[in-house]
């Protein structure tokens, strides 16, 4: 069934999406709370970077896959912010002078712009700890070797074989052609690793058995990729205030991306075809999977 004739989801992904977010930015402002000290500019500017902005897809899909399993949304909210907080630690080094030097995200000045290049690295790397130590927490999962496997899986996702080496491909892509599979890959591991982790991260608090995580994993593979194609769509065509970033930005630097490859309209056809895919891989599942199912079109509808 084409996408387009399943009822329109967007607003129910959007008002989980904010529920999800004022947890998220609870747990954040726990940890954030500014001391009297040496350290408050760090803080200031960590809670600049991350309270009260950003879609929080990956938290989003944690929780969501989390309803599969029966898992407690709290806990698996923690999972989720955990994930978070390593996305706004990229998205802090990415904008950095050295990298894609931008100066608005979320809809406001860039971090280093805001405060200054020193405060924004270190903020991006207290983040990448932060991270560590909400999931690593007895408070997000009681068995610690459940607590093992997700430290792993959050280490393995961001690093050499996720999101991490997918930024030194991205660096590496600027004035180069590559091919279809050189670009899949290089998305794969910038985007698709951390969001695909958003998803596994439910069936590890699940103690899924690795064979039960087929069809998780097939979903979720489809709508990093997607949701990568939408980014780049956005960069190419979209509206810079409704995305709360600069856009045009990768034909500028020359960056090899689905849409300089493939154009917009197939590229457009692509994501659409992937979203489908993604739900088909739900198809054993029933209404409990329906948030996931609204993520998946929200992923390729979205304007930001
Ligand atoms: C932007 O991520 C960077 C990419 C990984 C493509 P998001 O689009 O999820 O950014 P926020 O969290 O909503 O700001
Ligand atoms: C960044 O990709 C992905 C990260 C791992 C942060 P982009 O450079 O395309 O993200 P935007 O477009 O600046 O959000
Ligand atoms: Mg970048
Ligand atoms: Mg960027
Ligand atoms: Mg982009």
């Amino acid at each position: 069934m084409p996408v387009d004739t399943i009822a329109r989801p967007l607003p129910a992904v959007i008002d989980e999406a904010r529920r999800i977010g004022l947890a998220v930015d609870d747990l954040f402002a726990f940890h954030l709370a500014v001391p009297s000290d040496g350290r408050s500019r760090l803080y200031e500017a960590m809670r600049y970077a991350a309270l009260g902005g950003g879609k929080r897809l990956r938290p989003l899909l944690t929780v969501a896959a989390a309803r599969l399993f029966g898992i407690d949304e709290g806990r698996a909210v923690r999972a989720g912010s955990a994930i978070e907080a390593i996305h706004v630690y990229s998205l802090i080094h990415d904008d950095l002078p050295c990298m894609d030097d931008d100066d608005l995200r979320r809809g406001r000045a860039t971090v280093h712009k805001a405060f200054d290049e020193a405060t924004a690295v270190l903020a991006g790397d207290c983040f990448h700890d932060l991270a560590f130590e909400i999931m690593g927490d007895p408070a997000t999962h009681e068995d610690p070797f459940v607590r093992c496997d997700l430290l792993l899986g959050l280490a393995r996702a961001s690093g050499l074989d996720g999101m991490g080496g997918g930024q030194m491909l991205d660096l590496a892509a600027e004035g180069e052609a590559l091919d279809l599979a050189a670009i899949t890959r290089l998305q794969q591991l910038k985007t698709g690793a951390l969001i695909e982790y958003s998803v596994e991260a439910a069936c590890i608090m699940g103690r899924q058995p690795d064979d039960a995580r087929t069809s998780c994993r097939g979903y979720a593979r489809n709508i990093g990729l997607a949701f990568q194609i939408a980014d780049d769509l956005i960069d190419h065509s979209g509206d810079e205030d409704a995305a709360g970033k600069r856009v045009g930005k990768d034909a500028e630097a020359g960056k090899a991306t689905f849409v300089s490859l493939l154009g917009e309209e197939r590229a457009r056809r692509q994501a659409d075809m992937l979203v489908e895919q993604a739900i088909e891989h739900l198809a054993s599942h029933g209404e409990e999977a329906d948030l996931l199912r609204a993520i998946a079109r929200y992923v390729t509808e979205r304007d930001r």
